[in-house]
């Protein structure tokens, strides 16, 4: 059971104008302040205001945002960042979380007002948003080469973000080569790989996001250990030649039965103790939590694919056998985002 505190006025103010709350950190991105605040602590607001260009008003209602969220803390007239900001610089996250504001305010925002319609219609409706025809997200961003940059930036920031989980989770002892389902840009791959010497990996995505893999894996020199390969991941056989088969971030974007059949594919490609690794957020058993999980449900509700959600663990062993696979094993992640890995056995 998630922890959830009742509710309180106060609460129901951050509720209300909650996506208000999120344009003061995105402002303060946007427009510097965190950043000047990051090189320049204690600033009085004459100061931000002639450090970021900006005249009066609009820093006073910009100070006043971030302060009253927390996101700045004021100490007489002077402002600082929240510790928690100042530690995401110091360990280099901000940058990720840049990116994932950047995908929020870009791709998030303009679909999620079709929320509740989706929610009417049970599928996607804010696909809509998206330019070209293709049947998901995914076959659309091939029609729109701006919005296919930005996505694959974010989503690697989103992948940065949380994998540490993955490579810390997944237990690849034994295993020579694994082959990552709609793996994207690589991005798990590359950190699987690096702490995995002895592993290889095959990368299987759409061909639009074969040339991006191609050249991340190539940067990272190591073409020689993880392969791209274009393919449909429902149409095509998966290749032979593999005793793992992962699913990052990918069963979260397909219904029960079309995730049933993914791990099918997966069973039916692996030999006899190969094993399967589901990667992506988890929501609880109890229908209650995390709040993370509940909140990002609204992107996975509105735009991805007709069924996306952040499904519980348990539905996860259910897919598990009905493909045949035994030996459900979860692994929570245990940090601030709901990231974890269950896994299996052929
Ligand atoms: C949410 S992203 C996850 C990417 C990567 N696994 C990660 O964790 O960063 C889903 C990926 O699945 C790919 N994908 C979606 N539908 C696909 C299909 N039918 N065949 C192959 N790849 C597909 C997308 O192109 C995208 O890279």
């Amino acid at each position: 059971m998630a922890d959830v505190s009742p509710l309180t006025t106060d609460g129901l103010v951050r509720i209300l104008f909650g996506s208000s709350a999120f344009q003061m950190l995105n402002a303060g991105r946007n427009l510097g302040l965190f950043r000047l605040l990051r090189s320049s602590p204690g600033l009085t607001a004459r100061e931000v205001e002639q450090e970021l260009g900006l005249a009066e008003r609009p820093v006073q209602i910009l100070l006043l945002g971030t302060t009253a969220l927390g996101l700045t803390v004021r100490e007489g007239e002077h402002y600082r960042n929240a510790g928690l900001l100042d530690g995401l610089f110091a360990d280099g996250t901000w940058e990720i979380i840049d990116d994932l504001i950047d995908y929020e305010e870009r791709i998030v925002r303009p679909a999620e007002v079709d929320f509740t319609e989706s929610l009417r219609a049970d599928t996607n409706v804010g696909l809509r948003r998206i330019k070209g025809s293709g049947p998901d997200l995914y076959h659309r961003l091939s029609a729109d080469p701006e919005l296919e940059q930005l996505f694959y930036r974010c989503m690697r920031s989103w992948s940065r973000l949380s994998n540490p989980v993955l490579v810390e989770k997944a237990d690849l002892t034994g295993v020579r080569r694994v082959l990552d389902v709609g793996g994207g840009d690589g991005v798990n791959a590359i950190a699987l790989a690096e702490a995995n010497p002895g592993v290889s990996f095959t990368v299987l995505d759409l061909p639009g996001t074969v040339e991006i893999a191609r050249r991340r894996i190539a940067e990272r020199g190591l073409a020689d250990r993880i392969e791209v390969r274009a393919a449909d991941i429902f149409a095509d056989d998966y290749p032979p030649g593999h005793d793992c088969v992962l699913f990052a971030n990918q069963l979260v974007i397909w219904s029960p039965e079309e995730n049933t059949r993914l791990l099918g594919k997966a069973y039916a490609a692996l030999p006899e103790g190969g094993r399967v690794l589901v990667f992506s957020a988890m929501s609880d058993d109890s229908g209650d939590g995390p709040l993370y999980a509940a909140l990002d449900n609204v992107y996975f509700a509105t735009l991805p694919a007709g069924s996306s959600t952040i499904y519980r663990w348990g539905q996860y062993e259910e897919w598990f056998a009905a493909a045949g696979f035994v030996k459900p094993e979860r692994l929570p992640g245990g940090r601030w985002t709901p990231h974890g890995v269950i896994s299996a056995v052929k």
